[in-house]
């Protein structure tokens, strides 16, 4: 089947070049059995692809079994996949079939494989490798002959680095990879999905055909979708059965985005640069979640300190919290503690480029190996006098550019940005600098 035959007969809109890529590819794997992996966003069309290939394969007369692993409680998924016997486990009162046996024949959907547990990932793999599996609680060994698509909105390369997902299953799974883009990866795709939507609701709600205004679908295209196909069909939705007026403007769009993606500022292609007053907005913010973090601070320890039975006082230092945090129940508060050491930069000259990384990168809460505020650090030579004071070899670049630093920060009193400043780099590098060490 060539790949319009198959948009019109499973209902996949899109006539964008990455779109159709991918469609041909799926016309290609659909009839052999094969393991297929599809990758993609939330909302891309996962599972609507994986319909597509069960129903174009020679098992389309029989089940498509869905699983969505990462909504089955980790305890249960084994026995749900596999089956279990009677007594398996408290409250198997009965026998359960597993869904490898209800798709026996047919195909097993499994969405969200990242999310599956190490332990039902070995089972797994044995079952694709040779087609056997038997019931938990249970020694007989069964056969399935299900087919498995499996779906993952994660990056399982780097779940597999992370050693959450197992690398044999990795490469089982991935003979056959199918990336769905993305809506923001094919934007043309955009208002011709949205208009087919608004077809589809007007007739299901018998609602007038709104028309996009052609500021609406500027909006709409500039919109990033997080949500995807799934989102965008929402909004078509919730336009034809709540807007009343013909055409559609943006005006009575952007609500409905808005609701879906409350900062719709950030959500907006291109993403608008970060200026100086959003960093010192951010800034601001990072002040007061620290004023927070001390005041609940301050709250704890007066509840304990005022309570029988407290166990220790609430650690005063960064070092004595991470002492404490084996003793107290508190022990998360340790954590706190050292948030609230952080010591943010001021906000003023900050170069716009940097900045947003460097809130992002330098988010202050792990920064336990921050030097203190005067910038002092026993392991560096006192000033760059000393480290090329006569008599000594020469220092390396790297000892003489910490010197050069420790020396900017002695004169400038600690003060970072000064220091940063004078030696003509960002901040943003001081910092990365001072954390390397
Ligand atoms: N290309 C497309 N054409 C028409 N509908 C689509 C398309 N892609 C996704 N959809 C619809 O969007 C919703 C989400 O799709 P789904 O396949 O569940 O995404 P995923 O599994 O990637 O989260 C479904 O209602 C699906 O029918
Ligand atoms: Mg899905």
């Amino acid at each position: 089947m060539d790949r319009q035959a198959l948009q019109e007969r499973f209902g996949i809109l899109g006539d964008s070049p990455a779109l159709r890529r991918v469609l041909e590819r799926v016309a290609q794997v659909a009839p052999p059995d094969i393991t297929v992996l599809l990758e993609g966003e939330s909302g891309v069309g996962k599972e609507l692809v994986a319909t597509a290939i069960h129903g174009l394969s020679r098992r389309r007369h029989k089940r498509l079994v869905v699983v969505n692993c990462g909504a089955i409680p980790e305890g249960l998924i084994e026995s749900e996949l596999f089956g279990a016997e009677k007594g398996a486990y408290t409250g198997a009162t009965d026998r359960r079939t597993g869904y490898f046996e209800e798709a026996d024949g047919g195909t097993l959907f499994l969405d969200e494989i990242g999310e599956m547990p190490l332990q039902a990932q070995v089972r797994l793999l044995r079952v694709l490798e040779t087609g056997e599996f038997s019931r938990v609680g249970g020694t007989a060994m069964l056969t399935s002959d299900a087919r498995v698509i499996a779906a993952t909105n994660k990056d399982l390369g780097e779940e597999v680095r992370k050693g959450t997902f197992r690398e044999d299953l990795y490469y089982r799974l991935s003979t056959v990879v199918l990336r769905l883009p993305s809506l923001r990866q094919r934007r043309e795709d955009i208002v011709p999905l949205f208009e087919a939507f608004l077809a589809r609701f007007s007739r299901q709600y018998e609602a007038p055909y709104l028309r996009l205004a052609p500021d609406a679908a500027d909006l709409l295209r500039r919109y990033n979708w997080p949500g995807n196909v799934r989102e965008l069909r929402n909004v078509a939705e919730q336009a034809t059965v709540m807007v009343r007026q013909n055409p559609l403007t943006a005006e009575a769009v952007r609500p409905l985005l808005r609701g879906v993606s409350a900062s719709a500022g950030l959500t907006l292609a291109p993403r608008p640069a970060a200026d100086a007053a959003d960093q010192s907005l951010l800034y601001q913010a990072l002040l007061e979640i620290r004023a927070e973090l001390r005041a609940v601070r301050a709250e704890v320890a007066s509840i304990r300190d005022g309570a029988p039975g407290a166990l220790v006082r609430l650690p005063p230092t960064v070092a004595d919290a991470r002492f404490a945090a084996d003793l107290s129940p508190f022990a998360d508060l340790g954590e706190v503690e050292q948030e609230v050491a952080y010591e943010p930069p001021a906000p003023a000259p900050f170069d716009a480029a940097d900045t947003l990384f460097e809130v992002e990168d330098g988010v202050p809460f792990e920064r336990d190996d921050a030097p203190d505020r005067n910038g002092a650090r026993p392991a560096l030579p006192d000033s760059l006098e000393a480290a090329l004071a006569d008599g000594l070899p020469l220092p390396t670049m790297e000892e003489a550019e910490a010197a050069l630093i420790a020396e900017a920060l002695r004169r400038f009193d600690g003060n970072r940005r000064q220091s940063a400043e004078a030696l003509g780099i960002s901040e943003r590098t001081l910092y990365r600098k001072l954390k390397e060490e």
